[in-house]
């Protein structure tokens, strides 16, 4: 029995990366898993599906009011409700080595729409079909970074974090809990790209290695999960314990 049996989940940014595995690891786990992503959704679908009950692909920018609500949509004519949303989807690639005084506006534009327009624009088109099911759970993602970088990425991740809690304070009554995982250094490898700095980041940390998509993914599950019925508003930190001095 998996833990969320026959549930509906939603994960923005799922044809790669870390969102990638967690759509796999939900199906793991019982779920119905829409995976949303502006394009590749189909094998990530399939790869999903193949390790657990039916999961399916919506092309999604979650930039977009029209985008982002036809997924609801989607999910509710074909699974007949939505209990988690995993709001993944994120820019980070090149944004922190911009810096403020040169970053491009395009850089700057484009981190601010989908990381932070993105987790709302996928909040508001999910609560209303959360709560007409009786509730639900919002799982937001961060970075480390929104402690430490003060650039396009870092500013915001720090967005995501405090739109965290104005979330979880607007919708604890209608049974939806909202809450963030802040990733370290994680799954580098299957994320497909490098930072010139990644070693020295993780030589210090207090547990000095990459993290892994399983270990972000049981932060993720836990606030999905029974147990955390009364948690909300939460940021927890899954980064092997950076900038701890
Ligand atoms: N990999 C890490 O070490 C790490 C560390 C901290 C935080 N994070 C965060 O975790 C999340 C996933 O990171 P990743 O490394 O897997 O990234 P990734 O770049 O491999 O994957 C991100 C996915 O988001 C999708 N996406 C981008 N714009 C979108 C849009 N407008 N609509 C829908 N989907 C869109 C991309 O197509 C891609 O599939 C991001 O929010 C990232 O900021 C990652």
């Amino acid at each position: 029995m998996g833990r969320l049996d026959g549930q509906v989940v939603i994960v923005t940014g799922s044809a790669r990366g870390l969102g990638r595995d967690y759509a796999r690891y939900f199906a793991q786990d019982g779920a119905h898993v829409v995976l949303a992503d502006v394009k590749g959704t189909e094998a990530a679908a399939d790869e999903a599906s193949a390790a657990g009950p039916r999961c399916i692909g919506v092309e999604t920018d979650v930039t977009s009011r029209a985008s982002t609500h036809a997924l609801v949509d989607r999910t509710i004519a074909e699974f007949g409700r939505l209990d988690v949303l995993v709001n993944n989807a994120g820019l980070w690639r090149g944004l922190a080595q911009a810096g403020l005084l040169d970053c491009p506006d395009e850089a700057w534009d484009a981190a601010w729409s989908v990381n932070v327009t993105g987790t709302l624009r996928a909040y508001q088109a999910a609560v209303p079909a959360m709560a007409k099911g009786g509730g639900g759970r919002i799982v937001n993602v961060s970075s480390v970074a929104s402690r430490s970088g003060a650039d396009a990425y870092g500013l915001t991740k720090n967005a995501v974090e405090r739109m965290t809690a104005g979330m979880a304070h607007e919708v604890g009554r209608l049974g939806i809990t909202v809450n963030c995982v802040a990733p370290g250094i994680s799954a580098f490898e299957a994320a497909g790209s490098k930072l010139g700095n990644a070693d020295d980041i993780v030589a210090g940390l207090a547990v000095p290695r990459v993290g892994t998509s399983r270990e972000l993914y049981e932060a993720i599950v836990y606030f999905c999960g029974d147990a955390a019925g009364w948690v909300t508003g939460q940021t927890l930190r899954v980064d092997g314990g950076g900038g701890l001095r």
